[in-house]
C-alpha cells in the first residue's frame, strides 16, 4: 500500500474535463514531480487532493483511507499540508508568529487555559521547527516582510512542518527565486524527505524536478501521460511528454 493513491480521479468543471482517470501512487517517503503545461489540470488535482474540490469520479486514499469525501480541515489533520504559491503569510508580521499564524498556543495555569497568547513558546516552538529544517533565518524575531523569497520559502515550509504532515504539496516553490535560493529550497526538499515526509513538487523548472524528485508524473489535458522514475528519463523526454510530441 502506498501512501497516496489516486485511483481514476476525474474533474469536471461544467463542460470542461480538467481531470480524466488520473491514476498514480506516492509512496512514503518520495519526491514526486507533477509536470505539464498551463491548465494541464496540475492544481485542480491537488486542490482534489486537499479536499478544496470534490473529484467528480475516482477514488482519492491516504494510507488506505478513502479522503475523497472528505472536508479541507479533516484531510489536513490526517497528515497533508499543500505550500501554495502565495504562501499565504503575514509580511507585517515575524517570522515566530507566521508559523503559528491562526492557531497561537494560549497559556494555561493549572492545566486551564487562559485565553492569553503564549509568545514564549511560540518562540521556542517556531525556533525548533527552523532548527529542525536546518533554514537559514537569522532570527525568530525578523519580519517576514524583510526577507528574501527563499527565506519566505523555508517560514511556509517550517510552518507546515508544525503540522506533522505525511506528505507535504508545494505549488512551484522555486518559480520566483534568485539562483542561490533555489539550493537552498531545494535542501530543504531533501531535508523533509529525509525526516521521512513524501513531497509532491509542482514545477515547470526541470532542472528543478531532476535534481530532487525520484519520480515524474505529467499531465496532459487532464490525463496521466507519463509517470517515470527520474533515473530511467531524460529532460528531452519529458519536454516531449509535456509540450504532446509523444
Ligand atoms: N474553477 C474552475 N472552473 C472552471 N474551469 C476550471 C476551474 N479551475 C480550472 N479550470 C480549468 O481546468 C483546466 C486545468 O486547470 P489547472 O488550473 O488545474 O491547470 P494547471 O496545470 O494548474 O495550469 P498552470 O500550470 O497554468 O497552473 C483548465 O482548462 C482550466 O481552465
Ligand atoms: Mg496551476
Amino acid at each position: 500500500m502506498s501512501l497516496l493513491e489516486l485511483a481514476a480521479v476525474a474533474k469536471r468543471f461544467g463542460t470542461v474535463e480538467a481531470l480524466r482517470g488520473v491514476t498514480f501512487a506516492v509512496e512514503a517517503g518520495s519526491v514526486v514531480a507533477l509536470v505539464g503545461d498551463n491548465g494541464a489540470g496540475k492544481s485542480t488535482l491537488m486542490k482534489c487532493i486537499t479536499g478544496i474540490y470534490r473529484p467528480s469520479g475516482g477514488t482519492i486514499t491516504l494510507a488506505g483511507l478513502r479522503i475523497d469525501q472528505l472536508e479541507p480541515g479533516a484531510i489536513r489533520k490526517r497528515g497533508v499540508e499543500m505550500i501554495y504559491q502565495d504562501l499565504a503569510l503575514a509580511p507585517q508580521q515575524d517570522v515566530a508568529a507566521n508559523i503559528f499564524l491562526g492557531r497561537e498556543p494560549t497559556t494555561r495555569t493549572f492545566g486551564l487555559p487562559l485565553g492569553r497568547i503564549d509568545h514564549a513558546r511560540i518562540e521556542r516552538e517556531a525556533a525548533r521547527m527552523i532548527e529542525r529544517l536546518g533554514a537559514r533565518i537569522p532570527s525568530v524575531h525578523y519580519q517576514v516582510g524583510q526577507l528574501s523569497g527563499g527565506q519566505r520559502q523555508s517560514v511556509a515550509i517550517a510552518r507546515a512542518l508544525t503540522f506533522e504532515p505525511k506528505l507535504v504539496i508545494m505549488d512551484e516553490p522555486t518559480a520566483a527565486l534568485a539562483v542561490r535560493e533555489v539550493d537552498h529550497v531545494l535542501e530543504l526538499i531533501r531535508e523533509l524527505q529525509r525526516q521521512g515526509i513524501a513531497v509532491i513538487l509542482i514545477s515547470h523548472r526541470l532542472t528543478d524536478v531532476f535534481a530532487v524528485c525520484d519520480r515524474i508524473v505529467a499531465l496532459r489535458q487532464g490525463r496521466v501521460i507519463a509517470d517515470e522514475l527520474t533515473a530511467s528519463t531524460t529532460m528531452t523526454q519529458v519536454v516531449a511528454h509535456i509540450v504532446g510530441a509523444t
